[in-house]
């Protein structure tokens, strides 16, 4: 069990061993300017090492991936500036994005896309909005941004009910460079605020080197 956020970093800087190729930030791909990532601290590192390691238990993996969605949210802050607080509310898309919920204070909503059987176009199944959304700041949450086709259609689902581009907020805490370009060449004004961009998609769509899963029970 960890007790306390200091002590457990600090151990990990002393006795980190440095991962291999699993926490290789991308160098061939500099994202476009409305990208956000996180300072490579080594407190960023060690809590990405522990999550992306798939002997990681349930409680640690929980432990550190809020520490790395609290890191998002304060990025967030310091991007949009004090006016930023006080007009926020969260959106998460289901069902991943609910694990990032609990780390946020403020109105939450929700939206639940899931692929189309017949089109295999992302379709929106069900959402559910805090009221005054349109004159808001939105954090979209979902922790791997992968291909980018359920943020899309977040971002059409926030806009269709008068929130401005401009206003949201991606957090994730691992994303592809296949989900980026994909949502920032369609949306150039909103800002994604990533911990970490890994370095491509498999023939899954899965993040390499990513997690694996994030909603799969451990
Ligand atoms: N969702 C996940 O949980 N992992 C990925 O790598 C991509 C999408």
């Amino acid at each position: 069990h960890l007790d306390s956020i200091n002590c457990f970093t600090q151990c990990l800087w002393i006795f980190k061993k440095k991962p291999k190729d699993k926490s290789t930030n991308n160098h061939t791909y500099s994202p476009p300017s409305n990208v956000v990532c996180l300072p490579r601290t080594n407190q960023l590192e060690s809590l990405l090492t522990i999550i992306r390691d798939e002997n990681t238990n349930r409680e640690d993996f929980i432990f550190c991936s809020d520490r790395i969605i609290r890191l998002l949210v304060e990025e967030g802050n310091e991007v949009n500036g004090v006016s930023f607080n006080g007009k926020i509310c969260g959106v998460s898309i289901m069902r991943a994005g609910e694990a990032m919920e609990k780390v946020l204070r403020v109105r939450i909503g929700k939206i639940l896309i899931q692929r189309d059987e017949e089109t295999a176009q992302p379709k929106l199944y069900y959402s559910k909005l805090p009221p005054g959304i349109e004159d808001r700041y939105v954090l979209l949450l979902d922790p791997m941004l992968a291909t980018g086709g359920s943020v899309i259609k977040a971002i059409e689902v926030l806009m269709s009910h008068g929130v401005k581009e401009d206003k949201i907020l991606f957090l994730n805490l691992i994303a592809a460079p296949e989900g980026i370009q994909a949502v920032t060449s369609k949306y150039s004004k909103l800002k994604i605020i990533t911990g970490f961009i890994d370095q491509k998609l498999n023939e899954k769509k899965f993040i390499l080197p990513g997690l694996g899963d994030f909603g799969k029970p451990v």
